[in-house]
């Protein structure tokens, strides 16, 4: 056998699905971001949402600040923000984000499917006609929550659902429109990437490459292994795991990382999300480096994406040592605190 790599340098990369919040939680996790990649794809679940492109643009002013209070070197880390698509969002609006240069793309919440996402869509076809059309005009992506909030249908297959009933008429009718199906968790939703016609991607997290649903229940249930799309059988985590390792270039790194507060996630009605940023690339590394494809991390990480997104690789480098990483317990957030994913564990992998 050869000997393994005890180190990776690749360009620098970029999340292309973060969520940073606001105010102090903001603050505590920024620097997680910006220490590992180059830009972050800003999601706009905030209360209230991120609706407008003044919102937008005030947000990320909050973000550039959060990011000084943390010390994080000026112009190391570029925030790319999002609005956050109502049944109401006029094809102006969409105008306006695009003219305004800091808007790279516009998210869709099915009403109900996630954290913050009560003002999302009631009907994507029905509704948000004007914003499509202006979007697919103007050549602003849509990234999609890739879930039905149809309670008739089995929270495990809800994206494979999605896919048939909205995904695929959208599609239809918006043949030029650029659509990231965000945090793919099925081999359905894998398979669907691959092979549709035209302008598509997908992100996938490090969490969904490197567990599958029995970690929500190993030893009793586990809240900081809950996050939607819910975690699946092995199957899908194959099929995730394949896709993005295989350096297919639809396919693209997207952390998804979400802070909660330890206390509403150790709840009786525990929130959704993973908290990954403080070791995201580790993680990451330790998924690709189980199947011997290492050699791809970079296209997965730092090619794919800008590529997606018609921007330039980053000019920085980051490397990757093969040495311990323990990760901590918790973390402050704020006031309270986060619990970062697998908390305790130590992982093989350390950014340099
Ligand atoms: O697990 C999740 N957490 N999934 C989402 O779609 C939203 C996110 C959050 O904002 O907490
Ligand atoms: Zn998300």
């Amino acid at each position: 056998m050869p000997n393994p790599l005890s180190s990776l340098t690749i360009s620098r990369p970029d999340d292309w699905h973060l969520h940073l919040r606001d105010g102090e939680a903001m603050q505590s996790v920024i620097g997680h971001s910006a220490r590992q990649f180059g830009r972050a794809i800003v999601m706009p679940n905030l209360k209230p949402p991120v609706t407008t492109t003044d919102m937008a643009l005030q947000y990320r002013d909050r973000v550039y600040q959060a990011m000084r209070a943390a010390g994080v070197e000026g112009g190391s880390f570029e925030p790319l923000m999002t609005l956050y698509l109502t049944d109401n969002t006029t094809g102006e609006e969409i105008r306006k984000a695009k003219e305004s240069g800091a808007v790279y793309a516009v998210k869709l919440y099915p009403a109900g499917a996630t954290t913050n996402s009560d003002a999302g869509v009631t009907d994507l076809l029905g509704r948000c006609g004007p914003a499509l059309e202006a979007m697919q005009q103007h050549n602003l992506p849509l990234l999609v929550h890739g879930e039905v909030t149809d309670p008739e249908v089995d929270l495990f297959d809800r994206e494979a659902v999605f896919i048939d009933r909205v995904l695929i008429p959208l599609r239809e009718r918006y043949p030029e429109l650029r659509v990231v199906l965000e945090h793919v968790t099925t081999k359905d939703g894998v398979d669907y990437v691959m092979q549709a016609e035209g302008h598509i991607g997908a992100t996938i997290t490090a969490h969904h490459l490197l567990y599958n649903r029995n970690a929500l229940f190993l030893g009793g249930i586990r809240p900081h292994w809950y996050c939607l799309p819910v975690l699946k059988r092995e199957t899908h985590r194959q099929a995730l795991v394949e896709a993005a390792t295989s350096g297919h270039s639809r396919f693209f790194l997207g952390t998804d990382s979400a802070p909660h507060p330890r206390g509403l996630k150790e709840h009786a009605c525990g929130c959704a999300g993973a908290y990954t940023a403080f070791h995201a690339m580790e993680l990451y590394a330790t998924a690709f480096d189980a199947v011997g494809r290492l050699d791809n991390l970079e296209a997965f990480a730092s090619r794919n994406g800008p590529a997606f997104y018609g921007l330039p690789v980053n000019e920085g480098v980051l490397t990757l040592e093969r040495t311990d990483l323990q990760i901590p317990d918790e973390l402050p957030l704020g006031r309270t605190t986060v619990v970062p994913l697998a908390s305790g564990e130590t992982l093989q992998w350390k950014v340099q």
